[in-house]
């Protein structure tokens, strides 16, 4: 079974607010993007990887990570996931995997290439929510917000990525895009194709806000002592 890795690094990290896009933001020596090539690479499991990145940046992509075979993005996720489609070949299994994720454990790679594996055309890892969650009534924006209802949280997961796919579910998936789903999962829902959720793990948690990047340069400085 052979496995290809797509690795969106395309998108410009509003949220993070840093001068260069979040895959080039660095941790420590390394930028984001190296250390989840490196990631990817030790967990063993791909036979090819593609790196997706903005279009002035795959020059220095290329050098940063030669391991990877290095395309262009698009302006939403599922652009750049379609254009790492496009580069990944053939491939019995494709992973795709968040740049914006580079401490994800190999053995959670394993767990989502073993389920699609057993049969499972579509399949995430996700966590159980610890907090307790509210929905509120749209469209305030005094900053004070009422609340509608508390949702029951015992049956939602916090989704990460790899996100794992036959080749046929991926492409069915993204047949019919509208460009707003966050994840690839989310598009394979859509055209009836069954997603399953296997075990995720903390430190698959993707560096989005400015704290995250704090825990993010903690965790390396930390695993260089
Ligand atoms: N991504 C991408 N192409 C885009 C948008 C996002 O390849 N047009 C990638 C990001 O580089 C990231 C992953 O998808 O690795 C998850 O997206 P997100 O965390 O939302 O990253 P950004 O879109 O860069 O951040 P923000 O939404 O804060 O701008
Ligand atoms: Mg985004």
């Amino acid at each position: 079974m052979s496995v290809g890795v797509i690795i969106p690094a395309a998108g410009s990290g509003t949220r993070l607010g840093e001068p260069v896009p979040k895959a080039f933001v660095k941790l420590g020596d390394r930028t984001i993007l190296e250390v989840c090539v490196a990631g990817v690479l030790d967990a063993g499991v791909a036979d090819t990887v593609v790196v997706v990145v903005p279009a002035d940046l795959v020059d220095d992509a290329r050098r940063m990570v030669p391991e990877a075979t290095v395309v262009a993005g698009g302006a939403h996720r599922s652009d750049s996931v379609r254009a790492g489609m496009d580069a990944v070949g053939v491939a019995d299994v494709v992973l795709v995997h968040d740049a914006a994720r580079p401490f994800t454990p190999p053995a959670v790679f394993g767990r989502v290439v073993d389920a699609v594996g057993a049969g499972h055309p579509a399949v995430v890892p996700g966590l159980p929510v610890a907090d307790t969650l509210k929905e509120v009534v749209p469209g305030d924006t005094s900053g004070i917000e009422q609340v509608r209802a508390t949702v029951d949280r015992e049956p939602l997961r916090a989704i990460q990525t790899p996100q794992g796919f036959t080749r046929d579910a991926l492409r069915a998936a993204h047949a019919d895009d509208t460009g707003l789903a966050t994840d690839d999962a989310g598009l394979a829902e859509r055209v009836g194709i069954p997603v399953h959720v296997v075990s995720g793990d903390p430190l698959a948690f993707k560096i989005t806000t400015p704290w995250d990047l704090r825990i993010a340069r903690d965790i390396v400085a930390e695993s260089a002592r």
